[in-house]
């Protein structure tokens, strides 16, 4: 199959490059199309065959749920059972990178679910993917748009990457504004549970829902995730990654840069702006200012995908605090580095 791309300006939207992406959908196809946290691979979420197709194109383990994309707070009633007066508080922070888990209704497919009684709803404030989903007039299947255990897109060339014949279209709308994927938070039980952080966090959550968890397995590494996509491997460049946090963190990479570069290995280094100049002769990419986490998490898919491009055999990278944003982050980051991470 040929993939096309076709660039949409988010400020000069062309009606017709939409039109295109929201037929493919409802005949049953697959597109990929930016959101503000990364870009999606969506599918009509009410034919079961399409999403099956999602979890083939993806290679993705079927027991891993799909989150369903609204343009509108209407388009939620029908596929839900109820909805609480804590999911009308959130509804403040709609559209934008939050997923609400709810208690399913006899609309959705089972594959959606993955068997399970509960949904997880999205109502994106990206205007690309707003217009699709609206022209479309269909709530969208949409995991991120990588094959299953890669980082997670944030551009159009990296879904290309991944999915270069697989999918007849590839609305490449620029760089995802978040770069990492929705807080995904769990109302279908008593207590508002958050299974994956995301742009919104625990603190800024509690000030909605003071009652609001971290689920136990974002606290404990010994707890199965109550969210099936987190027990997976994630995130995962092609080389080997280690992590650092903490004051002596560049210093520490750089000794180990030039150690493990001296028995021939192939090192490339994620540091922050101020220590740039210092591994000058190294592979090198920057997240930016070190007190702008959210400069960090708008980079953080892309670099590791472009330390893989470089060819690098292991990524040395300086991670931040668990907390605020930062808890987000190295959720991604532990994942990607599957757990090596070194507090110093
Ligand atoms: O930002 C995002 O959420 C992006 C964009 C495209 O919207 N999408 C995304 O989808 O990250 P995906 O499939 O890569 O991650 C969805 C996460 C997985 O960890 C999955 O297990 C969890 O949400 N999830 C989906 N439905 C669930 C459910 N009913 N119960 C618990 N977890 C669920
Ligand atoms: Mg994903």
């Amino acid at each position: 199959m040929q993939t096309e791309v076709l660039r949409v300006d988010r400020n000069n939207i062309d009606q017709k490059i939409i039109k295109k992406a929201a037929d493919l959908l409802k005949k049953g196809e697959l597109v990929a199309f930016p959101t503000e946290t990364v870009y999606g691979l969506g599918a009509s979420g009410l034919n079961d065959e399409s999403c099956k197709n999602i979890f083939k194109t993806k290679n993705r383990p079927i027991d891993n749920p799909l989150i369903l994309h609204i343009s509108n707070i209407d388009m939620l009633y029908n596929l839900v059972e109820e909805v609480s007066e804590d999911a009308k508080k959130l509804f403040g922070l709609w559209p934008g990178p939050l997923t609400i888990i709810f208690k399913k209704s006899k609309l959705i497919p089972t594959t959606v679910t993955a068997g399970g009684d509960t949904v997880a709803i999205r109502f994106p404030v990206d205007e690309i993917a707003r217009n699709i989903i609206e022209e479309a007039k269909i709530p969208i299947a949409a995991p991120s748009a990588n094959i299953s255990g890669r980082p997670s897109p944030t551009n159009a060339s990296d879904c290309f990457f991944d999915l270069d014949g697989k999918i007849p279209l590839i609305v490449d709308g620029g760089e995802s504004r978040i770069g990492i994927e929705s807080t995904v938070i769990d109302l279908s039980e008593d207590i508002p549970t958050i299974l994956r952080p995301g742009f919104y966090t625990l603190e800024m959550l509690r000030e909605i829902l003071p009652q609001v968890r971290l689920d136990d397995a974002l606290v404990d590494d010994n707890v199965v995730p109550k969210s099936p996509g987190q027990k997976y491997k994630h995130y995962a460049p092609k080389a080997r990654m280690q992590v650092y946090v903490g004051d002596r963190a560049a210093d520490f990479i750089y000794k180990k840069a030039r150690s493990y570069r001296s028995q021939g290995i192939r090192v490339g280094v994620l540091i922050f702006d101020d220590d740039m100049e210092r591994f000058d002769d190294f592979y090198k990419i920057s997240f930016g200012d070190r007190n702008d986490l959210r400069q960090m998490s708008h980079k953080l898919f892309a670099a590791l995908r472009q330390m893989d491009k470089m060819g690098v055999d292991l990524i040395l990278a300086e991670g931040v605090m668990d907390n605020n944003l930062g808890k987000s982050i190295m959720n991604r980051m532990k994942k990607s580095a599957a757990g090596n991470i070194e507090y110093l």
